[in-house]
């Protein structure tokens, strides 16, 4: 049977290489997008690439909860289970603005959106997990982290906004987040669901379209395409050889340096906690004991 992957931002660079290695897997490719114009040209690369290749399209804008929501309730329509969830999906803003529900859109965009995303798919995730015995299947999530976790400080107080904004501790924070929370949904995942973070290397895409044009100018030779990192999350997402793995962090070209931030369980679990009281989502644990009691 075919797995079915969400894969966020998957209509450009990144993530759009990373599609084109789970239609090559034979996945059922759902990209999920803020941006529907690209997302259908994204679909008709991957199915001239990979003739027969079943990619499906969702509405999804990861700077709104309402949005998330609606996202999960459109794919429930359509499936009744997940194997593979890759949050993929990021931004970085010169200038600072704020999500729909006045988080900085660094950390409510790149960070917060996707805890939710990813708290309301585990029910479909569980039924991948569950597969031929409790635990005994194989469910994944794949978190898109950075080398740039290692400049990032985790400061609860610039959730709603930071004086003076700066682009690069934002982002960094944000990294950070993606990193942290993948530890710790490792952890705290039933068996059968795996967390694993990854850095892409320095690729050339369009993440840097706004950067001032001399910056992105002494950058551009160090960087490299993104079909190595598409390959990565592919196989961490897919491969059979990966089944069971969690906790990891994966990187591209760069050694595999946590910051010793990252490592830090207390503060994984003080962001775990307040992010749960932010995204209104129920903490993992109350969730698995339901379902035990159940
Ligand atoms: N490129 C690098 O060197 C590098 C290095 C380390 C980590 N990363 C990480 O890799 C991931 C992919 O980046 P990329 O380089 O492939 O950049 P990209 O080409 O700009 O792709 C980012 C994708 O995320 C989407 N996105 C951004 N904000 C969103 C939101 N609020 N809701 C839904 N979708 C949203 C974008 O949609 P739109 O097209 O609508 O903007 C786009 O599809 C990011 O998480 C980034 O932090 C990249």
């Amino acid at each position: 049977m075919s797995k079915t992957v969400v894969i966020t931002g998957g209509n450009s660079g990144i993530g759009l290489a990373i599609a084109h290695d789970l239609a090559e897997r034979g996945a059922t490719v759902c990209l999920a997008c803020r941006n529907q114009d690209k997302a259908v040209q994204a679909r008709k690369a991957i199915m001239t690439r990979t003739p027969g290749a079943k990619v499906e399209l969702y509405d999804l804008d990861l700077a709104s909860f309402d949005k998330i929501h609606r996202f999960v309730a459109q794919f429930a329509q359509r499936h009744d289970r997940l194997d593979a969830l890759i949050n993929n999906a990021g931004a970085v803003p010169m200038r600072q603005q704020f999500t729909a529900e006045g988080f900085e859109l660094q950390f409510g965009g790149n960070y917060l959106g996707p805890f939710l995303l990813t708290h309301l798919l585990l029910p479909l995730m569980q039924v991948a997990a569950d597969e031929g015995g409790v635990g005994r299947g194989d469910a994944r999530i794949v978190n898109m982290s950075s080398i740039a976790h290692n400049i990032g400080r985790m400061d609860l107080d610039t959730a709603k906004g930071r004086r003076p904004y700066r682009v690069l501790p934002a982002y960094a924070q944000s990294k950070l987040g993606n990193l942290m929370f993948s530890m710790a949904m490792a952890r705290k995942l039933p068996k059968g669901i795996v967390s694993q973070a990854m850095h892409p290397g320095g690729v050339a895409s369009p993440l840097y379209r706004d950067l001032p044009g001399w910056q992105y100018a002494v950058m551009k030779p160090f960087l490299i395409g993104p079909e190595r990192a598409g390959q990565l999350a592919g196989e961490l997402a897919l491969d059979r050889t990966r089944q069971g793995d969690t906790g990891g962090y994966f990187s591209i070209q760069h050694p595999r340096i946590i910051s010793s931030t990252a490592r830090d369980e207390a503060l994984q679990e003080a962001l775990y906690q307040q992010s749960c009281i932010w995204a209104y989502t129920q903490p993992l644990a109350a969730r698995v004991a339901q379902r035990m009691a159940a």
